[in-house]
């Protein structure tokens, strides 16, 4: 039994495989838990099942019921536990123990205040002020907080989700919506519903409920957010989000299956920048920096529409699947939006900058950077990091090197696409079809794939030496002028001219390119001369943050608590307390203390050990 398919799952997918849900939840925002069922439809793949296995975590279940005979009551139990949360067992009934039966229970239970997927929100934390926000986020491996589900990547469902909620608030989830207004129901909720037809990981299963409005922005697309921000939301977003849909299509070879593409603009307390949650992408509010200069996340999640959602990682140690060839697909689409090869090679060059910076903060844990990493015993959150992006991408790019380019990759992507849609992946399956599709190169017999996919660190390949450098040379000297001597001859011409990406680049190669930072004279010029703290692109808030932290600049204290009271994005949040905690630990504890409330449960349980929060 403690011997699983996958080592953050119970779910036994090899004997009895979930191939429906139907999902029914009422919001209890004074409780802040969802109640209500959920449906599950299981099909027997060995002979003699008797025992469907559920990852469950944080839910209260009250009653197991055969949806298909009269409601009868079934057995259940929850019979293991480990960190990773309990198995339901739920018993098949006996007539359906045959390989290919199908049967349906209903499971009816509760979420609790500890269901990490959920964050509550209180209205003094949203734009708004007076309306209570909800949202979830499942992925790694929460959804097992919000419904009983087989919680592995290698389990792909189809599903129907009905939220209702309290007049006048609005719901919206990962799926097609099924009516134009809300039902009224008896008790003067309304209800939400929406249909998610294709096969998706349950970790794609989202909701949001808030005082939302809809704006159009493209011919499939809207978004989602609170009024005080809608304005800002249909600027930022309405330009590039059709174009990087049709330029995925023209990428992969393959037309957008999903229907509608919807965003939401979440409050920046979200932890991430973005999440591809089908039909209903979530965004951090930190994206509307007012110039769309931050619309790459959009590009980002679209192009998980293919890499990651069509053909979906089947472990979290194979989680480059989905991002890496993410990466480097949404670069391809910059590229070709922009109609610009530079630009695509600038992109790819930041990232380089990105993965060397992360590789200096993951000096201890070399296992985390490997591109396929052991998880056993981890939690896939606790091992996120920017490796299997980078990394991931990096590779690809490596092998367009030696296959003859982004054409023929594009083709091998089509192919890749349309042989695996639908699917859960591994590594090997990937190898495997990359090096049959190119049998007759030469070239591939030369990877190191070993090297590329278990070795830890940074890899063989320097791709600086390919890269056209036509939009980063002027930040590397820039950069150089500020290493060298200080910034003493720098003007406050220096940036004219820079895209906000090349600011970000130019703070990029200070930070990778000292040990500990600038003098703080050369921060106090830099300050008056850029004023980049002031700039309202959130990227570069915080590399300024991290430059001056990495100099143990103090000054800088009031703005890094001051933007970590506004943001709960991971990649920001992490680095920056664990720099602020390097500086002044007793500093670090008392913001970390007073933005807790504001942090979504995956950030708070990173912290909540090394900054000593206590309940008390
Ligand atoms: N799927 C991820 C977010 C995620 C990963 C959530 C792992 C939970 C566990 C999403 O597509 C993503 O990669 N977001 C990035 C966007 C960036 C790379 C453009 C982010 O939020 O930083
Ligand atoms: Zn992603």
């Amino acid at each position: 039994m403690s011997i699983t398919l996958d080592p953050h799952s119970y779910a036994n997918f090899n004997d009895v495989i979930v191939t429906h849900y139907s999902i029914n939840l009422r919001t209890d925002f004074p409780n802040k838990v969802f109640h209500g069922y959920v449906d599950v439809t299981a099909k027997v793949i060995s002979d003699q099942s008797s025992e469907l296995f559920l990852d469950v975590k944080s839910l209260v279940v009250r009653r197991v019921t055969d949806y298909d005979n009269n409601d009868d009551l079934i057995s259940w139990a929850t019979i293991e536990s480990n960190i990773n949360g309990t198995c339901l067992t739920i018993y098949v009934p006996h007539e359906k123990r045959s390989v290919g039966s199908e049967f349906t229970v209903r499971i009816e239970y509760s979420t609790t205040p500890e269901s990490e997927s959920i964050q509550w929100l209180e209205p003094s934390q949203t734009a708004g002020k007076i309306y209570p926000y909800c949202y979830t986020q499942c992925e790694a491996i929460l959804a097992r907080t919000l419904l009983p589900c087989q919680d592995t990547p290698a389990v792909k469902a189809p599903y129907t989700i009905t939220v209702s909620c309290p007049e006048p608030l609005v719901a919206a989830c990962s799926g097609i919506s099924l009516n134009n207004e809300p039902i009224v129901e008896t008790n003067g909720y309304l209800s939400y519903s929406f249909n998610q037809p294709n096969p998706v990981p349950a970790y794609l299963i989202a909701l949001v409920v808030g005082k939302l409005e809809q704006g159009r922005i493209g011919p499939r697309s809207s978004v989602y957010t609170e009024k005080e921000l809608l304005d800002r939301a249909i600027y930022e977003f309405s330009e590039d989000t059709e174009n990087y849909i049709c330029a995925c299509e023209e990428i992969t070879g393959i037309k957008y299956k999903w229907g509608v593409y919807d965003m939401v603009v979440l409050p920046s307390a979200f932890p991430y920048g973005g999440m591809e949650n089908p039909n209903l992408t979530f965004l951090s509010a930190s994206l509307l920096a007012g110039d769309r200069s931050l619309t790459n996340v959009v590009a980002h999640e679209i192009v998980h529409s293919w890499s990651g959602n069509l053909i979906t990682n089947a472990s979290w140690s194979d989680f480059w699947l989905n991002e890496g060839f993410t990466v480097y697909i949404e670069r391809m689409v910059l590229g070709k939006v922009a109609k610009s090869v530079q630009y695509r090679h600038f992109e790819i060059l930041c990232g380089y900058n990105d993965l060397k910076k992360t590789l200096v903060a993951l000096k201890d844990q070399p296992e985390f950077t490997k591109l396929v990493p052991n998880l056993d015993g981890i939690n896939p959150d606790d091992a996120f990091s920017k490796i299997p992006y980078e990394k991931g991408s990096l590779f690809l790019f490596y092998l367009e090197t030696l296959v003859g380019g982004e054409m023929s990759m594009q083709r091998w992507l089509n192919s890749y696409f349309c042989t695996f849609a639908g699917k859960s992946l591994n590594t090997n399956d990937m190898v495997k079809h990359f090096c049959n599709h190119f049998s007759t190169i030469e070239a591939i017999k030369t990877i190191d794939w070993n090297t590329w996919l278990h070795g830890a660190g940074l890899p063989p390949f320097d791709p600086t030496t390919v890269l056209d450098k036509t939009l980063s040379t002027n930040c590397t000297d820039l950069a150089r002028s500020w290493l060298d001597n200080d910034g003493k001859t720098a003007t406050c011409d220096g940036l004219k001219g820079f895209r906000s990406e090349q600011v970000m680049f130019f703070l990029d190669e200070i930070i990778t390119g000292t040990v500990d930072g600038l003098h703080h004279d050369a921060l106090d010029r830099m300050k008056s001369l850029y004023k980049l703290s002031e700039s309202p692109n959130v990227e570069i808030n915080f590399r300024w943050l991290q430059l001056c932290l990495k100099s143990k600049y103090l000054d800088v204290i009031p703005q890094a608590a001051d933007f970590l009271s506004k943001h709960g994005r991971g990649l920001y949040v992490k680095p920056l307390y664990k720099a602020l905690n390097g500086v002044d630990h007793k500093v670090a504890v008392e913001i970390y203390n007073k933005n807790r409330p504001y942090y979504h449960s995956v950030i708070r349980s990173v912290f909540d050990k090394d900054l000593e929060y206590n309940e008390n």
